[in-house]
């Protein structure tokens, strides 16, 4: 059955999606959630913040520095002077949208430090609360704004493509010959990461990479998909996903140990545990394998302040049983964040045709191949805003009344056992240290796992995008930034090389 609206469909329900709504207000558009809004999308998860060099002597420039340096020589530096310069506007329109940020008497912004950054930077929310309220900012201005049709509890399957344009979307409570297709005249793509592909992750359960293998299952092309962020301090309580212990913690003066009481951080490098995420990833996830149990020690510089000034850590604590004020809280690195991406250029368009893409379902070439902290949440804001002016220009403004979706029946969901098997063998294989053999057994693994169930398209998007991460760190035979192999431990040189690559290209190699 297919449809068609004049709507502008934006799929996804983060902050990259929900700013493009409002952005692109009053043109009507229309908002496919997966989950009801406000929950499930990564953003609402986000503990540091939003970084902006709002501080005195910051500047900037300044925070483009940082974003280059931390991205190991992959960052393109004119997205990232671009992005850092917009980032102090983009604050203060959250601000007026009612996102509650931390401020003095005077009115100032209070800042976190994080690492890799030269100084304190993140404009955050009661300690670790940031992306839980911001989204409850912006649901509550989407609800308000009649030109945002919303509907949730569908899930998109896929791309609908004609002639190397991007025409619609297929909804996929349905599947076979019973899938919806709904026409329309431009899809922005702002599904989030890929986290839940793997074993341990900070990710919300639905992110699992289904817009990025989307796009690649209809021919797009992507960019540096072998760099994950895994984070060093999820906590190491069994739950799944696993909890976030925010950076913003260690900014806090909070100190990494192993069970022999040794913290190892300041053996490793000069900023010890501030050191970027990748090294000090490295250094947990080694800690980890041999049994030496790694934790994060608050007792000393925050004692029960980590109670009120970190709620969410706090609230995760409690659930596992922890007491953060008498024994330091154990941590694991966990797949965070995706660097790679559906490629775009500096307005979010895509290759191909009617398909724009922003957060971190993008690639932009902003955070090379390892993120500086919070520069996330930024990245979202500034081209989900880039992405609404391209499309604005691009397609001509039509009122359209609301789509009404006939009852979808049910899609096949995946077999559960199959993406047990995916998740381990991309940690195995695709993890935070990789190897020619571990790449070559992982991607047999996804091959095997695709095959069982050809027909399940939430599969097939998991799936393909698991093979581009493991193919092109296959392909990529140096270490940089987040993608590390113990086979080839040095970096090509300082300035790297971008990888694009579709998925015809990956399943080739
Ligand atoms: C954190 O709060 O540690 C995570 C921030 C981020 O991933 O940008």
């Amino acid at each position: 059955m297919t449809l068609a609206t004049d709507r502008i469909v934006i799929l996804g329900a983060g902050l990259a999606a929900l700013s493009a709504a409002l952005r692109l207000a009053p043109r009507p558009v229309l908002v496919v959630s997966p989950g009801p809004l406000g929950h499930g999308a990564s953003s609402a998860w986000a503990q540091g913040g939003v970084a902006a060099a709002m501080g005195q002597g910051d500047s900037p420039a300044a925070h483009a520095e940082d974003t280059m340096r931390a991205g190991a020589g992959l960052v393109d530096p004119a997205i990232a002077r671009l992005v850092t310069g917009a980032a102090p506007d983009h604050v203060r329109h959250l601000a007026k949208l009612g996102a509650p940020f931390d401020r003095s008497p005077l009115g100032e912004y209070l800042l976190s430090r994080e690492a890799a950054h030269g100084t304190a930077r993140v404009v955050r929310v009661r300690g670790d609360q940031a992306g839980a309220a911001i989204m409850q900012a912006l649901v509550a201005a989407v609800r308000a704004t009649p030109s945002v049709q919303v509907i949730e509890g569908i899930v998109a399957s896929g791309l609908e493509v004609q002639r190397n344009r991007v025409v619609g979307i297929r909804l996929s409570r349905a599947s076979g010959s019973r899938e919806i297709t709904l026409l329309a005249p431009a899809v922005l793509l702002a599904t989030g990461g890929s986290g839940g592909l793997y074993a341990v992750t900070t990710n919300p359960p639905a992110i699992t990479g289904q817009g990025l293998g989307m796009a690649a299952r209809a021919g797009a092309v992507i960019a540096d998909p072998e760099f994950v962020q895994f984070h060093p301090t999820a906590i190491d309580s069994g739950e799944d996903p696993a909890p976030l212990a925010t950076e913003a913690l260690r900014g806090e003066g909070a100190h990494l140990v192993n069970a022999r009481g040794e913290r190892f951080m300041t053996t490793l490098h000069p900023d010890a545990e501030l050191a970027p995420r990748d090294i000090v990833a490295r250094a947990i996830h080694a800690q980890s394998q041999a049994g030496l149990r790694p934790a994060l020690d608050t007792r000393t510089c925050l004692g029960p302040r980590v109670l009120d000034e970190f709620p969410a850590v706090a609230a995760a604590c409690t659930r596992a049983g922890i007491d953060p004020m008498r024994v330091p809280i154990p941590v694991a690195a966990a797949a965070h964040y995706h660097m790679g991406g559906v490629a775009t250029d500096a307005e979010g368009r895509t290759s191909l045709h009617g398909l724009w893409a922003c957060g971190e379902v993008a690639s932009t070439g902003l955070h090379g191949a390892n993120r500086l902290a919070s520069n996330g949440l930024l990245e979202a804001l500034v081209f989900a805003a880039r992405c609404a002016a391209s499309i604005a220009e691009k397609v001509p403004a039509t009122a359209a009344p609301p789509v009404i979706l006939p009852p979808l029946p049910d899609a096949p969901l995946p077999d559960p056992a199959l993406i047990r098997g995916l998740r381990l063998a991309m940690t195995a294989g695709a993890g935070v240290i990789r190897d020619a053999d571990g790449l070559s057994s992982c991607l047999a693994e996804i091959a095997r796992v695709e095959a069982a169930q050809p027909d399940c398209p939430a599969l097939l998007n998991m799936t393909a995008t698991a093979t581009l991460i493991a193919a092109a760190a296959f392909a990529r035979r140096e270490s940089r930034g987040g993608h590390f192999r113990s086979d080839h431990p040095a970096s090509d040189g300082p300035t790297g090389r971008r990888t694009r690559i579709t998925l015809v290209e990956a399943l080739s190699l």
